[in-house]
């Protein structure tokens, strides 16, 4: 499947489920100057869960434009060197402002992954934060997920937020194992080594962070999900890397072809210019000045 009908299942998909389809906002927001570029599909309705802004619809669908090259989300010395962190990428998202909650996430990000694009469930693990057992006992009631694939982190690996204040909350990612050798899963690999990819974070958003690091409980609970547009591509193209993808791999052949040299033995140059590209193009259209 292409790129494109990927994004366009993904929001098809949220539609059949009430989800209104909204464009992804501008890279730059000028009126929050807590981040540098927009890092998380989060960051441009940061007022919708504080309540202080009401969004159009409760249920929304959205691919989101994110640059991560700075600040608490910042992946710049991946790029190029590993084959799926990149400054800019699209973040796949559904959304609800104070409507449906845990279980309809889970469930319905398990009916995409499993039942939609048939990704193998003997490669799938589920986290969750370790306290929170409520999402625990969802990936077991809501989905047919074998159960010793659910497991449990502490806070550095399941508990989100988008900067050092703003609405946070626990989380529950599904991860994708990408080696050869399917007998070679163990829980152990996952969040620890490359092999296990994250694919999908559904943030349960449930609190406020201030200024002085104090949490607080927000009017609403809401849901927000972020799937990596680039990495789902190269699971459903059967690939290890997200260069081998649609995405990259034109920008890939048009510098081989200006410059007049192989990408095979320089891959890692080559990686590098070609998500800088993107990310400077996607930059400047937006109206960043570089
Ligand atoms: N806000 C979550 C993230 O960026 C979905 O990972």
């Amino acid at each position: 499947m292409k790129s494109q009908d990927i994004r366009s299942k993904f929001l098809e998909f949220f539609k059949n489920k009430q989800n209104a389809i909204v464009p992804s906002a501008p890279l730059l927001l000028k009126e929050d100057t807590t981040l540098m570029f927009v890092n998380s599909g989060m960051a441009p309705f940061k007022e919708y869960f504080l309540g202080n802004a009401k969004p159009k619809s409760n249920r929304i669908v959205n691919s989101q434009k994110c640059i991560r090259v700075s600040g608490k989300h910042n992946d710049l010395e991946e790029v190029g060197v590993d084959t799926y962190h990149h400054t800019f990428f699209e973040m796949l998202g559904n959304w609800s402002f104070g409507e449906y909650y845990k279980a309809e996430a889970i469930k319905w990000a398990w009916e995409l992954f499993t039942q939609v694009w048939k990704l193998d469930k003997d490669r799938l693990w589920a986290t969750v934060y370790e306290a929170d057992d409520e999402a625990f006992d969802l990936w077991k009631s809501e989905t047919d997920i074998t159960h010793n694939r659910i497991l449990r982190f502490g806070k550095k690996e399941n508990f989100w937020e988008m900067g050092e204040t703003g609405p946070c909350g626990p989380c529950s990612e599904l991860h994708y194992f990408v080696g050869d050798d399917l007998s070679k899963q163990s829980a152990k690999g996952v969040n620890v080594t490359d092999e296990y990819w994250e694919l999908w974070n559904l943030v349960f958003i449930q609190f406020n962070r201030d200024n002085s690091g104090k949490l607080t409980d927000l009017p609403k609970k809401h849901i927000d999900t972020g799937a990596g547009l680039e990495r789902i591509v190269a699971v459903m193209q059967d690939k290890v890397s997200n260069y081998e993808t649609d995405l990259f791999q034109p920008i890939i052949k048009h510098i081989e072809k200006i410059t007049g040299i192989s990408s095979k033995n320089n891959l890692v140059p080559f990686q590098v210019i070609a998500d800088h590209l993107r990310m400077l193009t996607f930059s400047i259209a937006d109206g960043v000045m570089p």
